[in-house]
C-alpha cells in the first residue's frame, strides 16, 4: 500500500468510526473546516489534557487562561498582523487552482530530498554490509549534483522569503518547472500577498461597527494578559502563561485533511525571561518539547527539528518539532524565540508600561519571550496516523487496529457478556458502575465476541472485559488486551486497579524531563 492509499484510507476511518465528519456535511461540507465525532472528541480531551499537564501542572512556574477570540483591533495593529500576517499566492491560469508559492518550492526541495534518500538506498542495498553512508554522500557524482541543485535552489528561496521578494519566488517556480498538479502547465501568475485574518463586525449598526479580527493565534490574548497574570500570580521570571484555544486562518491552500485548517486549535506557552538568556531557554524548551512527542512512544526517527527558512516578524531564532506524517515531514509544532518584540509593542500601542521590575538586576525592563506553540488538531493527525495499523491474523483474518497510547485512547474498557441472558448482561453493568466514575467505559452485546474485539480495536479501545458463565461463579473476567491479543482472566476485584495502573498518564509524565 502506498502512503497515499494508506492516507486516504485513515480519512475514510476517521468518518467511519465516528472521530472526525466534514463540517456541515449535510450541505456539502465547508472547506477545510472539520468536526469532531464521538470518538474525536475524546481523544482530543485527551490530548489537551496531555499537553495541559505537562505545562501547568508539572511546572511550578507555568500557569493557564482562557482569553477571548475576540480581542481589541489595535492588538493586530502591535502585533504586526494586519501588516504581514500573509501568504505569497500563486494561480495557475489553465486549471484556475491556487497555490502557496512557498510550499510549491518546499515540495520542489522535499522532491529532491526524496531522490538524493533513493539514491543512498540504493547503494545500500548494493554494497551490502560494506556501505559507508557517509562516505557515499560525500563522494557519489549524483548525490553531489542532485545536492548541490538542491542547496543552490534552497538559498535563492530563503532569501526571496526574508527579502519578500515575490517576483524572484515566481522566477524561481518557473527556473525549476515546476507545473500544477491538476494542469501539468507551467502558466503561473505573478506571486502576490494574501492576508490569513478573518474579519467581522462588532456593533449592532453597520455605521457605528467595528471591523475586529477572529484570532490567528491565541499568543496574543496571553501577551495582553502579561500584566495581569504577573501581578495578581506574584510571578517572578522567567515563568510561563499556557493556553489552549481555537484560531482561524484564511488558509489558501488547505489541503491534507485536518493539517491545515481555517478553524483549528491551538496550545500555546509564552515563557517570559531576562534578555540575554533567550537563546539558552529556546535550547531547553526545544528539548523539553522533543521529549513530549518521543514519549508517546511512536518512533524517535519519525521526529526532527527543522529550523526556519524565513523568520516571523517578531523573532530572533525558530525552529519546528516535524513528524513523518504518510505525505511527508511535516511540522506539528513551533519554538520561536520571539524577542520583546510582542510586549514592546502592545506597550507602545496600548500606552501603558509593560514591564519587569526585576529585584535581583534592580532595574525594570520588557521581559523576552520563548514560545512553544502546538495545533492539536496536528497532534491529532500525528496520532492517528501513527497508530493507524492494518494486520493479518494468524488465522488469515484481518483487523485495524487503532495502536493509541492507553492514555490517550477514547475509551478504556469495553464491558461485553458473552450472551444477552442469564444473568451476564446485569453483572456486566455491575462492572461498568464500578468503574465509570474514573474511566470512560464501553457496553456492548450485539454480534459475535470476534466481532465485538474488531469494532473496539478500530477506535483503539486498550481492553476488552468479557463476563461469562464463570463469572456468575468465581467474579472473574476476561481480560482481552488490544496491542497483543492476549486474553488473562482476573478477578473483578482487582480490574479496577489494572486499568488504573495501565491507562493513567503517570507512566508518560515520569517519562517528561
Ligand atoms: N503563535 C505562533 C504561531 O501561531 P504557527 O507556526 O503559525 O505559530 C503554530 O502555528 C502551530 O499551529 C503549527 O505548528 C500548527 O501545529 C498549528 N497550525 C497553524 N496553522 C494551522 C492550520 N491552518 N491548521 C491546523 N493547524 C495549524
Amino acid at each position: 500500500m502506498t502512503q497515499e492509499e494508506l492516507f486516504k484510507k485513515l480519512i475514510a476511518h476517521c468518518k467511519e468510526y465516528g472521530f472526525i465528519f466534514p463540517s456541515s456535511e449535510i450541505y456539502d461540507g465547508l472547506g477545510a473546516v472539520y468536526d469532531y465525532g464521538q470518538n474525536g472528541v475524546e481523544l482530543k480531551n485527551n490530548i489537551k489534557r496531555y499537553w495541559w499537564d505537562s505545562m501547568v501542572k508539572l511546572h511550578e512556574n507555568i500557569v493557564g487562561i482562557d482569553a477571548a477570540i475576540f480581542m481589541h483591533p489595535r492588538t493586530w495593529e502591535a502585533s504586526g498582523h494586519v501588516a504581514a500576517f500573509n501568504d505569497p499566492l500563486i494561480d495557475n491560469k489553465d486549471s484556475k487552482k491556487r497555490y502557496r508559492a512557498d510550499v510549491l518550492i518546499e515540495d520542489y526541495l522535499a522532491k529532491l530530498d526524496e531522490k538524493i534518500e533513493k539514491e543512498v538506498e540504493k547503494a545500500r542495498k548494493r554494497f551490502g554490509e560494506a556501505f559507508d553512508e557517509e562516505q557515499y554522500r560525500a563522494t557519489s557524482p549524483r548525490v553531489k549534483e542532485i545536492s548541490e541543485k538542491r542547496d543552490a535552489v534552497h538559498a535563492r528561496f530563503a532569501e526571496a522569503l526574508n527579502n519578500n521578494d515575490l517576483a524572484e519566488l515566481k522566477q524561481i517556480i518557473l527556473d525549476c518547472e515546476v507545473v500544477c498538479p491538476i494542469s501539468g502547465t507551467r502558466n503561473w501568475t505573478d506571486v502576490r500577498q494574501f492576508n490569513l485574518m478573518f474579519s467581522t463586525q462588532m456593533g449592532s449598526t453597520a455605521e457605528g461597527a467595528n471591523t475586529i479580527y477572529l484570532r490567528p493565534e491565541t499568543a496574543q490574548g496571553i501577551f495582553v494578559n502579561y500584566l495581569n497574570v504577573q501581578k495578581t500570580g506574584r510571578m517572578k521570571l522567567p515563568f510561563g502563561i499556557a493556553q489552549i484555544g481555537k484560531a482561524f486562518r484564511n488558509e489558501i491552500v488547505a489541503r491534507q485533511f485536518i493539517f491545515r485548517m481555517r478553524e483549528f486549535e491551538q496550545m500555546e506557552m509564552q515563557f517570559f525571561v531576562q534578555p540575554g538568556t533567550e537563546m539558552q531557554w529556546w535550547n531547553e524548551w526545544k528539548n523539553t518539547r522533543m521529549a513530549w512527542h518521543r514519549a508517546l512512544g511512536f518512533g524517535d526517527e519519525n521526529y526532527r527539528f527543522h529550523d526556519h527558512d524565513k523568520l516571523a516578524h517578531y523573532a530572533n531564532a525558530a525552529t519546528d518539532i516535524e513528524y513523518n506524517f504518510p505525505f511527508g515531514f511535516k511540522d506539528v509544532e513551533g519554538i520561536h524565540s520571539r524577542t520583546d518584540f510582542d510586549l514592546g509593542r502592545h506597550q507602545e500601542y496600548s500606552g501603558k508600561k509593560i514591564q519587569y521590575f526585576d529585584p535581583e538586576r534592580g532595574e525594570n525592563y520588557v521581559p523576552y519571550v520563548v514560545e512553544t506553540s502546538i495545533g492539536v488538531d496536528r497532534m491529532f493527525l500525528q496520532i492517528m496516523s501513527a497508530a493507524y495499523c492494518e494486520e493479518k491474523l494468524e488465522n488469515g483474518e484481518e483487523r485495524v487496529v487503532l495502536r493509541i497510547p492507553a492514555c490517550l485512547a477514547p475509551t478504556k474498557v469495553a464491558v461485553m457478556p458473552l450472551v444477552k441472558k442469564d444473568g451476564l448482561p446485569e453483572k456486566a453493568r455491575e462492572i461498568i458502575d464500578s468503574l465509570k466514575f474514573d474511566f470512560n467505559v464501553a457496553y456492548d452485546e450485539k454480534d459475535s465476541i470476534g466481532k465485538r474485539y474488531r469494532r473496539q480495536d478500530a477506535v483503539g479501545t486498550p481492553f476488552c472485559v468479557t463476563v461469562d458463565h464463570q463469572t456468575l461463579e468465581d467474579n472473574t473476567v476476561t481480560v482481552r488486551h488490544r496491542d497483543s491479543m492476549q486474553q488473562e482472566r482476573i478477578a473483578i476485584a482487582d480490574l479496577y486497579a489494572m486499568v488504573e495502573r495501565e491507562t493513567s498518564f503517570r507512566e508518560l509524565y515520569k517519562k517528561l524531563k
